[in-house]
């Protein structure tokens, strides 16, 4: 038997159980991993609440993980038993010690990335990929507005955009928060929940505004985000921490300047194996660069999964969260690590991109002038 998490029903965190199942076989073109770290994401707990309908219940959960492949189903020609591996558009299931997903969406891992840096951030920094290299080629010296930067998203994003060149303004709902996206490579915060947004990103752009808003709040966003943006700016919406946009009249995109608006998804770029690939390269080149540095700031017994949903929802994490399943097939080693989960409930560690914020060349370009920021 294997453990994983499924639900039988939408709701709070309380409907996820923690079950063993029978080992599924892989089938033709298909693979099964064995999960040494499952990666946490925004998108789980949509699923969980029926935000987004699981294609069926009881549901397995999660889409993102690393581990190595110990099963390939037939006609499976670029990944063999044993392989490192990693994935973030699996089928719903990943929170689990044994997944099994199309071979096409597996990626080898290079020898470099640890499994559950691969697991923090398969999802969030290809997301980051797209984002910030293909929805909108962002060019040095551009400002953008980026809200959540303190997120498992937003501190790859921080980092991607300050390697780029890019001035990244941070939406954050804490000083702490705003200390942590700045030791990323933010070039100016600005706290959401205490600030005037448009007004900030007035000053700070010295009236110009932004060519492009990277969304992933939502509901509460919205609107500050269109105001935020230049003449036939694009509006990227990415996400719905605080809820889905609802009921626009796209005459609203008129009345604003002329404006663009797209809502992405990682599945919508990376469609092709080709696609995934290009987009994985350039992913693990910024983490075996050392560019981008995974903050893996919780991490949680795949057990607690609930509870770390819970931690992501209420606003209470940064960087990513990773969930260790106990690795053990029979019965006895799944009790004996059960004894032990203690131990890994939730490690802080010190952002591990905490040096990425000192670099020189990314402050003002013009330093003649005065410090928007100040
Ligand atoms: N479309 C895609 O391809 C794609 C892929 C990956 C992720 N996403 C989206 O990107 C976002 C970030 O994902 P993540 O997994 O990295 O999560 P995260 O950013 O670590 O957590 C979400 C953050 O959103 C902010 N937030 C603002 N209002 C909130 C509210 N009412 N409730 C909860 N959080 C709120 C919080 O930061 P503050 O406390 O600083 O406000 C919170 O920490 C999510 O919306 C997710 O759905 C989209």
């Amino acid at each position: 038997m294997a453990k994983r998490i499924q639900f039988s029903q939408t709701g709070g965190p309380d409907v996820l159980e923690y079950s063993d199942v029978l080992p599924e076989e892989p089938k033709a073109g298909e693979v099964r991993v064995r999960n040494h770290a499952v990666g946490l994401n925004f998108i789980d707990i949509y699923f969980r609440t029926g935000l987004y309908p699981a294609p069926g219940l009881p549901s397995g959960l999660g889409t993102e993980g690393a581990g190595i492949v110990d099963a390939v189903g037939e006609g499976v020609t670029h990944l063999k038993e044993g392989d490192r591996v990693a994935y973030a558009q699996g089928p719903l299931g990943a929170y689990a010690e044994l997944h099994v997903l199309p071979a096409d969406k597996a990626v080898k891992l290079p020898d470099a990335i640890e499994f559950e840096t691969a697991a923090a951030c398969m999802l969030k920094g290809l997301t980051v990929q797209y984002l910030l290299r293909q929805t909108y080629r962002l060019q040095k010296g551009e400002t953008i507005l980026f809200h959540a930067a303190a997120g498992g998203v937003g501190s790859i994003a921080c980092q991607w955009a300050k390697a780029l060149g890019v001035k990244l303004i941070g939406t954050v709902s804490s000083p702490e928060k705003a200390e942590l996206a700045m030791k990323n490579g933010a070039w100016a915060t600005i706290d959401y929940t205490k600030e005037n947004v448009v007004e900030r990103v007035r000053e700070l752009t010295k009236g110009d505004m932004v060519p492009v808003v990277y969304d992933s709040v939502g509901k509460d966003t919205w609107e500050t985000s269109l105001d935020c943006l230049q003449k036939r700016g694009l509006m990227v919406s990415f996400g719905n921490a605080s809820g889905p946009v609802e009921n626009v009249n796209i005459g609203i995109l008129n009345q604003k300047g002329a404006l663009y608006v797209t809502r992405p998804s990682l599945n919508g770029y990376a469609d092709t194996r080709k696609r995934l690939e290009t987009m994985c390269g350039e992913l693990f080149e910024m983490l075996e660069s050392g560019k981008i540095k995974v903050d893996i700031a919780q991490r949680y017994p795949l057990e607690k999964a609930g509870e770390a949903q819970e931690a992501l929802a209420s606003r209470k994490t940064t960087g990513s969260t990773v969930l260790v399943p106990s690795m053990q097939q029979d019965t006895q080693a799944t009790q004996d690590a059960d004894q032990s989960q203690d131990v890994q409930v939730p490690a802080e560690e010190t952002p591990a991109a905490q040096d990425a914020g000192t670099s020189q060349d990314h402050g003002p370009e013009n330093n003649q002038d005065q410090d928007p920021r100040a």
